[in-house]
């Protein structure tokens, strides 16, 4: 890679061990990839995850004098206010992941939906996003450039300001490559889903959507990149008409022809819900919902759905301190507690806080929640949100 005086200085360790750290992981990535330079970034989100790995580095980094140039938002963590009875382990670590991030210069806002909340990249522009749903919101919907960064990566980028360019930094590799036709009806927000968890059927590449109604929602492209990268690793895709790269059919793929085409039906959303929807029927412990953090238009939703109503079972929604204090403000947070439903921020789905829950039988929206949540051992029959609430309301799923 050709590097500028001052990046070679920065490898080289003129500014401290931290940045030079940060830039050798840079240059091998750029090297893997066949990148030719760097390029200056202008903002960054980076996907903590509140584990041993990730605060090992940052906690290098610091330790070599490392401060981001570029102050990135940051993921959900613990919401260590929310959950007195943590483990002191678990504790701990949140503890000092919240002091290594904070001594690198980070913003702290601990959520995974960052471009609703003043970290909202315009178009063109060149920003280092790792979290496997902002990316696809942040090239795709918002028409800016970053590649599917780790955290690692987006959190040296954040310190050396650049990120090495290939991929989907240049205009060649951001054309669509599959035509998918949806011939089914997206009634809801699982439908996006659902058609996200599509990705065998749409296999690898990036996704030209037609089909889908210019009327489609903020949440539901969120869903829909969520879920791609649920069931496969998607940094792009195109909705002509509605997506800013993609004004047109001809736009989206750049002017060349699909290389395939794939038709995605009802029965295949039908598939994916069985896939990935816990089967069973009768008793639920609790609901999950807000994978990806739930936004001041869904929490409504809820808080209408629940007036007047009490739930017999615990129902939690994560999101993002800010849409909580929109709840508060609006009376929709006193609305959801008096019905038993708790509005959690600054967490997430994956961390130890849910811990509890393993082995029991839950409801939720969100595709991304049943993945995940596996590994710790819940298990998940998704639904619409209208019919979660009526399951945390009955007490059972039908
Ligand atoms: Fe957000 Fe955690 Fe889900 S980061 S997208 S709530 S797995």
């Amino acid at each position: 890679m050709e590097l500028t005086r001052y990046e070679e200085d920065m490898l080289n360790g003129k500014y401290g061990e931290g940045p030079a750290l940060a830039m050798r992981v840079q240059v091998a990535l750029g090297e893997a990839f066949g990148a030719r330079r760097m390029v200056p970034i202008t903002r960054a989100h980076v996907a903590l995850s509140n584990q041993d790995a990730d605060l090992w580095f940052v906690e290098r980094l610091v330790k070599g004098g490392a401060r981001c140039v570029v102050s990135p938002t940051v993921n959900p963590a613990l919401s260590l206010d929310y959950f007195p009875d943590l483990e002191q382990g678990a504790r701990e670590m949140t503890e000092r992941v919240q002091g290594a991030y904070r001594a690198v210069g980070a913003s702290l806002t601990y959520s995974c939906t960052p471009y609703l909340y003043g970290n909202a990249p315009r178009y063109g522009e060149v920003v280092a996003f790792s979290e496997s749903s902002a990316t696809p919101y942040v090239n795709a919907v918002l028409g800016a450039r970053t590649n599917r960064e780790s955290a690692q990566g987006a959190l040296c980028a954040a310190v050396t300001g650049r990120v090495p360019e290939y991929g989907l930094l240049l205009d060649e590799n951001r054309k669509g490559n599959i035509l998918v036709e949806v011939r089914a009806e997206l009634r809801d927000d699982l439908d996006y889903q659902l058609l996200g968890y599509c990705a065998d059927e749409i296999g690898e590449g990036i996704p030209v959507f037609t089909g889908i109604p210019p009327t489609v929602t903020t949440e539901q492209l969120i869903y829909l990149g969520a879920a791609l990268n649920t069931a496969g690793a998607y940094g792009m895709y195109h909705i002509p008409g509605v997506t800013p790269e993609a004004p047109t059919l001809e736009a989206a793929f750049g002017g060349r022809r699909s290389e395939r085409t794939v038709t995605i039906t009802e029965r295949d959303l039908a598939r994916a819900l069985d896939r990935i929807s816990a089967r069973e029927e009768g008793r639920i412990e609790f609901g999950l919902l807000g994978c990806p953090h739930y936004t001041p238009r869904q929490v409504r939703q809820v808080a209408e759905l629940v007036e007047g109503r009490r739930l017999k079972t615990e129902m939690w929604i994560c999101t993002s301190f800010f849409t909580k204090e929109v709840a508060r403000r609006t009376g929709m947070l006193a609305q959801l507690e008096k019905a038993g439903v708790h509005l959690v921020e600054d967490t997430c789905i994956d961390q130890p806080c849910w811990n509890h829950l393993s082995g029991k039988l839950g409801v939720t929206t969100d595709v991304k929640c049943a993945y995940y949540a596996r590994r710790r051992g819940m298990r998940f029959v998704i639904r619409s949100l209208e019919e979660c609430v009526r399951a945390a309301v009955e007490g059972e799923i039908r």
